[in-house]
Order: C-alpha cells, then structure tokens, then sequence
C-alpha cells in the first residue's frame, strides 16, 4: 500500500458544503429515482443463476445512494450472499457512510470491505497484489469529475467485472447547466482537483475510443438557484461555492468573472419559472456491458 494514502477535497468544510448542496439540490432523489427504475430489471439479469453477488462503489461518499442500490439488489435476491466493497477517498464521508450502514436494518447481512483510499492507490494495490476480486456491479456516483485519467479508470474498473456485469456510471448530462458552466469558466474553475470537466459527452468518448457497449439514461434534475442572485445570502454564497468549486465564491473570483458567471447561470444554465431560477442539473446514467 502507498506510505501515505491519498485523500479527497471531501474533508472538513467541504463536507459540509456538500451535504448542504445534497439537502438542496434533489439530487439524490433523482438519482435513486433513476436507479431504481432501471436496476430492478438490470441487477434480475446480472444475478440470474448465481450463488453469490459481489458489489463494488468507487467513491460513494456518504453511501446514501449505495444503501438504495444494496436493499434493492437483497430484495430481488434474499438468498443470494451479497457482498459490498467501497473504495472512498475521504475518511470523514467513509465514517458517514459507516454509520448509516450500522442504522439500517436491510444491510446487516452484508459484510462490507473498506478501501479508504483514492481510485488511483486502490488501482495500484490491485495490480501490486495481483489478486483481481471481480464484481457483478460497479458503480461511480457523481465521482468521475476528479479521477486523474478517465479513460484508463473505466477501462480498469471494467476489467473487474465478472460475466453478465454491469458497471454503472451517473455523470452529469451534456449540455446540462454544469457543463456550460464549467466549460465557459473552464479557465477560472479547472484550477484546483479537477483539471478538466467531463460530463456525459466525454464518457461516451471514452467508451467508445475504448469499444464498449453501453446503454444510457437520463435522470432529470433542476434546483432552485434564485438565493444565488441574491447579495448576501448565505444559502447562495453556498450553492455558489460548491457549483464552482470553490472555498468561498466571493473570495475565489474577481467581481467581473463573479457577475458574468452569474450571468451566464442565468441565461444559459437555467429556466425561469414563477420567479424563481431552476438550475439544469440534469445527469446521465450510462450502463456499461461487460
Ligand atoms: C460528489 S461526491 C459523490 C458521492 C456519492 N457518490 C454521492 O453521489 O452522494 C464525490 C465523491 O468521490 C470521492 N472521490 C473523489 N475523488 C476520488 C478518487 N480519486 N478516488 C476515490 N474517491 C474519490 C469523494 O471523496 C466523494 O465522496
């Protein structure tokens, strides 16, 4: 293992910042939403004729989606021995996550393997150890944006599926509002963890540069943004924060970069309905083959 594991930007404020965007931004609603829909006939298909069921969730963070995903898959298959593994850069979120794992009933038959480490060190321990566990699901929420190189990490997390598998990638969409964003801004806000952005668009590049099969999915979402436009409010300085990624959006940005990305949210992210703002934080739910 490495001397020193590496970890995420999610500690400290920073989790803090994240789980005030979670409480305001329905993106886990869409998300189990999405998943549910789809994986019951996904996970009947992938578990058909086996004795047993192995999971893994590459950067789950607080594990809120991964519960869903592990009760959805006990429930179609309560006989079937499941087991979880978690790869998670942030120690803080792992404990998070922990914790839910020990207040919930459905998930106390299945025996959990922390790696509290980034991607790129458990991609490395892998290889080291020679000893590839292979998987019938893999998932990455939301966590793609800050691996260092996308391609060779789908095509690693790939190569750990086992027959039938799926490794399931949830991105935010093309041409959703973060990615105007983030590609108009990509000077200012590429800057610090992520270098590059990557939505849907640079995915489905990958795969298919790669030659895999894939199906996608859309999963709408849209939050209210209106307290962004509102100076002094605290609820927006936040929202603002983490949609930039930055510490503190007034303290990050001159005041001509801060109002033409206000601007650009406004008139190019968002639709305006009875007054308020609704950011385009559609995502995208790419099923990889096998
Ligand atoms: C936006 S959060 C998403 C968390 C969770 N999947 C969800 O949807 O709520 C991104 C997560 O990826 C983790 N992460 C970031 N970079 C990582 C890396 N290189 N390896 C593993 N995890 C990473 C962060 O610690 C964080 O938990």
């Amino acid at each position: 293992m490495a001397a020193e594991a590496q970890h995420t930007c999610y500690e400290g404020d920073n989790v803090h910042i994240f789980q005030f965007y979670l409480e305001h931004s329905g993106e886990h609603k869409a998300i189990v939403q999405c998943v549910n829909n789809l994986l019951a006939r996904e996970f009947k298909r992938i578990g058909e004729g086996k004795s047993s069921l192995a999971v893994l969730g590459v950067g789950s963070g607080g594990g809120e989606v991964d519960a869903q995903i592990l009760t959805l898959l006990q429930s179609i298959f309560p006989a079937v021995p499941i087991t979880a593994d978690i790869v998670e850069g942030s120690s803080e979120l792992s404990d998070n996550f922990k914790a839910l794992v020990a207040k919930t009933a459905s998930l106390q038959k299945i025996p959990f393997g922390w790696h509290i480490m980034s991607s790129e060190d458990y991609v490395k321990q892998v290889k080291t150890k020679g000893e590839m566990k292979k998987f019938d699901f893999i998932h990455m929420i939301q966590m793609i944006y800050y691996v260092e190189n996308l391609c060779e990490t789908i095509s690693f997390y790939h190569s750990l599926l086992k027959a039938n598998g799926r490794l399931m990638i949830i991105v935010e969409a093309a041409n959703s509002g973060w990615d105007t964003l983030w590609k108009t801004y990509s000077k200012e806000l590429c800057v610090g963890v992520i270098k590059e952005y990557r939505s849907s668009a640079e995915v489905i590049a990958c795969l298919e540069s790669l030659g895999l099969k894939y199906d996608e999915h859309s999963a709408p979402n849209a939050f209210d943004i209106t307290e962004c436009f509102n100076p002094g409010s605290c609820h927006g300085e936040r929202l603002l924060s983490f949609m930039t990624g930055s510490d503190k959006f007034h303290e990050s940005f001159t005041p001509e970069i801060r109002a033409g990305m206000l601007d650009l949210l406004r008139r190019k992210c968002s639709t305006e309905k009875d007054g308020k703002v609704l950011f385009n934080s559609d995502l995208s739910c790419i099923l990889v083959h096998a």
